[in-house]
């Protein structure tokens, strides 16, 4: 039987990139729910700020996303901000892999409750925005790591802030919280990328262990 902790490293080892993603579900959406949930309740916050905020989009709404970040480029590349030969060959079909996929969570901070928390102990005041960076991506590691346990692959994009303001009109997302980062999963239809990996004796330096 593995320990939970060895548990918890096979999970943490499983995570991987997957571009390749379908629209076949390994569980029901109720599920997807409980672990979104899951996230916003159990991953720590600084002095428990709580200011994360997520937006889980399935299937249609997941779509509209997409569809949403392909015209958002498509008015880029109309006034030539994106070159047409990158667009076609790269940009859109990268974008059109994203859209074939079950769900996409989006990550928030709510700057409403970071702020008393700068106000209120002036030392850290610097601090607090940055921390809570650190637990959005934690609450992104979570639900990278516990979705491809169900069964998902899933990969992290960053459309913001190019996206931001039509994505907060069409969910009646409130306009000051600031998107952090997009999580797209669904059935691994391909294999990750040979990850190379840096020495861990570089990596890691451990004083005073006696076994
Ligand atoms: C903070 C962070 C930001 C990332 N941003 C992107 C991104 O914008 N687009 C993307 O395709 N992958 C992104 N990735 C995925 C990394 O490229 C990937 O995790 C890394 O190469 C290791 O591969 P692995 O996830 O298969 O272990 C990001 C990963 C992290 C941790």
């Amino acid at each position: 039987m593995p320990t939970p902790t060895e548990t918890f490293a096979d999970l943490a080892r499983a995570r991987r990139t997957i571009y390749a993603l379908g629209k076949s579900s390994p569980v029901p959406d109720s599920k997807i729910k409980e672990l979104v949930n899951e996230a916003i309740l159990h991953v720590p916050s600084s002095f428990n700020t709580q200011s994360t905020r997520l937006v889980l989009l399935l299937h249609d709404e997941h779509e509209k996303l997409w569809d949403l970040v392909i015209d958002t480029f498509g008015e880029l590349v109309k006034t030539g901000a994106v070159p047409e030969e990158m667009w076609r060959e790269r940009t859109l079909p990268k974008l059109t892999g994203m859209k074939n996929a079950v769900g996409t969570i989006l990550f928030y901070e709510d700057p409403a409750h970071i702020k008393p928390f700068s106000e209120k102990f002036a030392i850290y005041k610097d601090h607090f925005t940055p921390w809570a960076e650190h637990s959005n991506a934690m609450h992104q590691y979570f639900l990278w790591t516990t979705l491809t346990s169900l069964g998902f692959g899933a990969n992290l994009q960053h459309y913001n802030p190019l996206i931001d303001a039509p994505v907060s009109e069409k969910w009646n997302i409130p306009r000051e919280w600031r998107l952090i980062a997009q999580l797209v999963f669904g059935s691994p239809e391909g294999g990750p990328n040979e990850k190379a990996q840096k020495p861990v004796e570089e990596r890691v330096r451990v004083f005073g262990d006696k076994n």
